[in-house]
């Protein structure tokens, strides 16, 4: 079968490889492929080297946001042939920590975890990939190819779970959300902000392409500085991982404000930052500013959820391309118009 393929860190040998068939010690429950998902990681994997290969092979099976079929499942799983799952990213680690023994590998205290396509497990850019059923999440059929964003939801499901949680510290109704960067995760970001019923800003620095309408139809605001806010935001979702837009924000963090940090960016320009200023706008205004990365099982149920519940031609004009599996390594070219591409594993 075919799986798209890296060294991490050589670009040069990112391609198609011909591999085994899966076995069954890499799960009980075997799936056909359909899509993956490619992001910023894939990119990083590719071109820094971020991300380690399976113990005992030099190269890493790509693909972490994933969309499969099953083919065939052990009884009791609750799958059956043909119905649509998503794979869990990441596995606890083997000792397993207290959180990972819970459940929680997303929070994952030792830092052995694996996740599957980015560390040490070869990820589900394949033909054909093996999960045990406890890390595929069941896609209903009526969502189709839109289950390959069930990864990316998963991660802003957590982000806004944690906004729930740090909330309960004090009164906090929260009616204001600011989401930085209007790639996919900051668009799904602020999809999950308008099911919640809040009024959303969506900033972002490009004027042209898909992202202003996209955000426009969501019933949101679309702005590209941040001096253009208003009204100030009691939660804030930040998803470019820039450092100066993380600055940018922090510094102007309004009273007793979450602030999510969800992006992740390498290679941003360094920026000089007064930490006790800094320090006196957080203190002074009672602010949390909370990180979050990765997901756990109920968080990619919630992705589901809000994915079933969103408006289906929005969430498909988040797929802006389509790239058959033989040319996987044309997906890595940004294009600048592009939210999600998809890499399409039946081709
Ligand atoms: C993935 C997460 C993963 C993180 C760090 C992100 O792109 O969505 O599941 O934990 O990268 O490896």
């Amino acid at each position: 079968m075919r799986a798209m393929t890296v060294v991490p860190g050589q670009p040069s040998t990112a391609g198609v490889s011909e591999l085994p068939e899966p076995t069954a010690d890499e799960g009980a429950v075997l799936v056909e492929g359909v899509a993956v998902g490619i992001c910023g990681t894939d990119r990083e994997i590719v071109e820094q080297g971020y991300g380690v290969p399976p113990p005992g092979s030099d190269r890493l099976v790509l693909g972490h946001e994933s969309l499969g079929r099953v083919v065939e499942a052990p009884e009791g799983a609750g799958l059956s042939p043909g119905d649509l799952v998503a794979g869990i990213v990441r596995r606890p680690d083997p000792v397993p920590c207290p959180a990972c023994a819970r459940g929680e590998w997303d929070y994952c205290r030792n830092g052995r975890y694996t996740e599957r396509g980015i560390k040490a497990r070869h990820g589900y850019g394949a033909q054909r990939w093996r999960v045990d059923a406890g890390f595929a999440v069941p896609v209903p059929a009526e969502l189709g190819v839109l289950g390959v964003l069930v990864e990316p939801a998963s991660v802003v499901a957590k982000a806004w779970e944690q906004v729930d949680r740090v909330g309960d510290r004090t009164w906090f109704e929260p009616s204001s959300a600011l989401i930085t960067g209007a790639g996919p995760v900051g668009l799904l970001a602020a999809l999950l902000a308008v099911q919640r019923g809040m009024d959303v800003t969506v900033l972002d620095r490009v004027t042209d392409g898909p992202k202003p309408g996209l955000v426009a139809d969501l019933g949101a605001r679309y702005v590209t500085s941040l001096a253009d806010v208003d009204p100030q935001p009691e939660v804030v979702v930040e998803c470019t991982g820039v450092g100066s837009v993380v600055l940018d924000v922090l510094s102007r963090t309004p009273p007793a404000a979450v602030v999510v940090l969800a992006g992740l960016s390498s290679g941003t320009p360094p920026v000089p930052v007064s930490i006790a200023e800094l320090n006196a706008t957080l203190v002074l205004n009672n602010a949390v500013v909370v990180g979050t990365v990765n997901a756990a099982r109920r968080h990619y149920v919630d992705a589901v959820d809000a994915l079933r519940r969103a408006d289906r031609g929005w969430v498909e004009r988040l797929l802006t391309r389509r790239v058959p599996l033989s040319r996987w390594t044309d997906a890595l070219d940004a294009t600048g118009v592009d939210v999600k591409v998809v890499i399409d594993l039946s081709d």
